[in-house]
């Protein structure tokens, strides 16, 4: 299966949009290696929108790298990416065009699909722009679902249609292995918390096989790149990070790896964060918001394999916030006796065993989240 945990690895939008070639994926190549973001799970290099000629080849109708980005071919670059232990993607959409205006896949998924897999890719970011009116969204999942099948090669099938179409109700059945849900997350804290809590009643629909992606992580960014807005201080990246690792969002770096910070670093590569992540399970969490005049936070509460649980408290709030776990609201009877064993993973700090309830100051905008389990 492709998609037995969720996908991770790292995409060009974010950071680059159009301005990618050759040398800042050989670089952002190296870069996973040498900071340690492979063996940390990171396995997919993405290149997103905009490497393409603006036609088809007009003999053979098939897709061109553009030559001034990518004077090397696709190939090339997909080989050297191997050789580094990682693996390959591109991008394409079910239009006529994609949303940068370079031709898109519409009628031409079964070319494409066999294109892509002659140069070694092994994963595909779907589109939805510039479709046909008349066009059947879900149908067009499914013509490239089943020609990236057809095409002989294992390749990760990443939609992107935006939650168009209910889309949480038919893209698994398609074939796809991850779904966007969402419109395009930027680089503010205002942006990856409404993305978050647009999905929060849909984290159901994600799982083994295919999971919901609240997009590209802007962990890291500081306000530079393609969707620079205000960026986020490191309080606000944590968060982010602990939101998508909680809820088993697939995670794509989007920052440029190559000049990371200390401090992304060292976040992105948490154990514990990734383990919460990519737990085989893959449950959705329990989410309690409390919402009041005295603030708006949410605790959770992830279920994972091996009797283990995840606890997070995050602080929407631009104050500080105490925030709070009740044993009876995840269902640990008082009378049952048990007790929460908690360690934070930031710190690696055992806390004592909570009896009944459990709370901490939260800085604004902050997240704090423990890996846990239930004893005597
Ligand atoms: C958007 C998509 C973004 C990025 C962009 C490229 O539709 O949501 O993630 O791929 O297109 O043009």
């Amino acid at each position: 299966m492709l998609s037995r945990t969720p996908p991770m690895g790292f995409n060009t939008w974010n950071t680059f949009g159009p301005a990618i070639s050759d040398a800042v994926i050989r670089e952002t190549a190296d870069a996973m290696v040498e900071k340690g973001l492979r063996d940390a799970g990171y396995e997919y290099l993405v290149i997103d929108d905009c490497w393409s000629m603006r036609e088809r080849d007009p003999e053979t109708d098939r897709l061109m790298p553009d030559p001034q980005k990518f004077p090397r071919g696709i190939k090339d670059l997909a080989d050297y990416v191997h050789g580094k232990g990682l693996k390959f993607g591109i991008y394409s959409c079910d239009g006529v065009m994609t949303c940068n205006r370079y031709p898109g896949s519409f009628d031409h998924e079964y070319l494409d699909a066999e294109t892509f897999a002659g140069w070694g890719v092994d994963f595909l970011k779907y589109d939805n722009c510039f479709k046909p009116e008349a066009a059947n969204g879900p149908l067009l999942y499914r013509r490239m679902a089943m020609a990236l099948r057809a095409s002989g090669r294992d390749i990760l099938f990443s939609a992107c249609n935006w939650g168009a179409d209910d889309v949480q109700n038919w893209i698994r059945s398609s074939g796809a292995h991850m779904y966007r849900s969402t419109g395009d997350i930027n680089d503010s804290f205002v942006s990856f918390r409404d993305i978050y809590m647009s999905q929060m009643d849909k984290f159901a629909y994600s799982a083994p096989g295919c999971f919901n992606d609240v997009d590209m992580l802007t962990c890291g960014m500081y306000g530079k790149g393609n969707v620079a807005v205000t960026g986020c201080t490191d309080d606000e990246y944590r968060t982010e990070f602990v939101l998508w690792c909680m809820s088993s969002a697939p995670l794509m770096l989007g920052c440029d790896v190559r000049s990371v910070s200390d401090a992304t670093l060292k976040l992105v590569t948490n154990r514990d964060l990734i383990r919460i992540d990519q737990d085989e399970e893959g449950r959705p969490p329990f989410i309690s918001r409390h919402t009041s005049n005295w603030g708006d936070y949410f605790t959770m509460v992830k279920v994972l394999s091996g009797n283990e649980l995840a606890v997070a408290f995050v602080n929407l709030d631009d104050r500080p916030l105490y925030c709070s776990l009740l044993n009876e609201t995840i269902g640990l009877t008082a009378s049952s006796g048990k007790k929460l064993y908690l360690r934070d993973v930031f710190t690696g700090e055992e806390l004592p065993p909570v009896k009944s309830r459990f709370g901490r100051d939260v800085p604004p905008h902050c997240a704090f989240c423990y890996l846990g389990r239930i004893g005597d």
